[in-house]
């Protein structure tokens, strides 16, 4: 038998080497951290199924921002978890509920060291947990939310949110939701649109951190997880109706739909590495079952390789951390 002339292996035989043949990079300002915001607490209180992760009071949200600029990310993602809910989600367009009060609290705090981006969705306001308003018989009603939805839209842009994550997966919220902006004066104010988001099994722990009163799921309204075809189509539909960035999510499960969309986008394509991802590598971590540190750098890294020019994770700033301390 000849030897190989072939030798792909070349290109792997020093650390500086495969640092130079490198084809994806991670960037701390690639990286967005999802914050949660709760009302009527002092201090952090840490949420059971996400090791390492807290609901924030204000004052401790303000430190972490802190934190996260001083490590370079590239901003951060807001949700509020409210005292009191109600059938419509009140507390999401009143001015002082907890998720407008916060993001007026966190612009003033980031400056232009990250942007501060708000989640637009009712579930965390309503008392029955869906992303959208009911219809007597229960079914959630795509076009009153929608109304529900150009409410928030301007009560967030009002708190300074630069970038509204639409995340109930109605039809047409990107449209209405810009036809409010515009309609207002907040043309600047940026929509990133959770496109292809799937029913999954996988928000399992945000739906603690948010301490979700949803009974039943939500798959009227968010993907099939066996349907790659209809998330590319959902991307479409948003960047046609004016998305400024389009989302898959979650990530880990989802990269052939990621790296689809990333195909055929013509505007950033950005991915969401959800709760559940988070939640296992930190449980087999904690029984020393892998390597905790290089699981979350490769789940990261392999979620941009498919195709996201940004990953929101709940790694961001200790991933950032780590990858300036790598460098210098
Ligand atoms: C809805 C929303 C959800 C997540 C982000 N936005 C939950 C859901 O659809 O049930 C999940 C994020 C995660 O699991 O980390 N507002």
């Amino acid at each position: 038998m000849d030897n190989p002339v072939i030798r792909p292996r070349r290109l792997r035989t020093s650390p500086a080497l495969r640092r130079l043949a490198s084809e994806t990079r991670l960037n701390p300002a690639d990286l967005v951290l999802p914050l949660f915001v709760r009302e009527g607490i002092t201090e952090p209180v840490p949420i059971q199924s996400m090791p390492g992760v807290s609901q924030h009071s204000i004052d401790s949200a303000r430190r972490l921002v802190t934190e996260a600029a001083e490590a370079g990310i590239g901003g951060v993602m807001l949700f509020g978890v409210p005292e009191v809910r109600d059938a419509i989600g009140s507390g999401a367009t009143d001015p002082d509920g907890i998720l407008n009060v916060a993001t007026r609290a966190l612009v003033a705090e980031a400056g232009d060291a990250l942007v501060v981006q708000t989640d637009l969705c009712l579930d965390e306001f309503t008392d029955h947990g869906h992303c959208g308003v009911l219809t007597q018989d229960g079914r959630v009603d795509n076009d009153a939310t929608l109304e529900r939805y150009r409410d928030m839209a301007r009560a967030q842009a009002a708190s300074g949110s630069q970038l509204l994550g639409l995340s109930g997966m109605m039809d047409g919220q990107v449209a209405a939701v810009r036809e409010a902006l515009d309609g207002d004066g907040y043309q600047d104010t940026a929509l990133l649109a959770y496109s292809a988001k799937y029913a999954s099994a996988y928000y399992g722990p945000f739906r603690d951190a948010v301490e979700s009163t949803l009974e039943g799921d939500r798959r009227t309204y968010q993907l099939n997880p066996a349907n790659r075809r209809e998330g590319v189509r959902e991307a479409l539909i948003d960047i046609a109706e004016g998305a400024d960035v389009v989302m898959v999510k979650p990530a880990g499960s989802y990269l052939d739909v990621l790296a689809d969309v990333a195909a055929i986008s013509d505007i950033p394509v950005w991915a969401y590495q959800v709760s559940g991802e988070y939640a296992m590598i930190e449980a087999a971590a904690a029984h020393q079952w892998i390597d905790r540190r290089r699981a979350v750098e490769e789940s990261v890294l392999s979620i941009r390789r498919a195709g996201a020019a940004v990953v929101l994770t709940y790694w961001a700033v200790e991933l950032a951390n780590w990858l300036t301390e790598k460098r210098s």
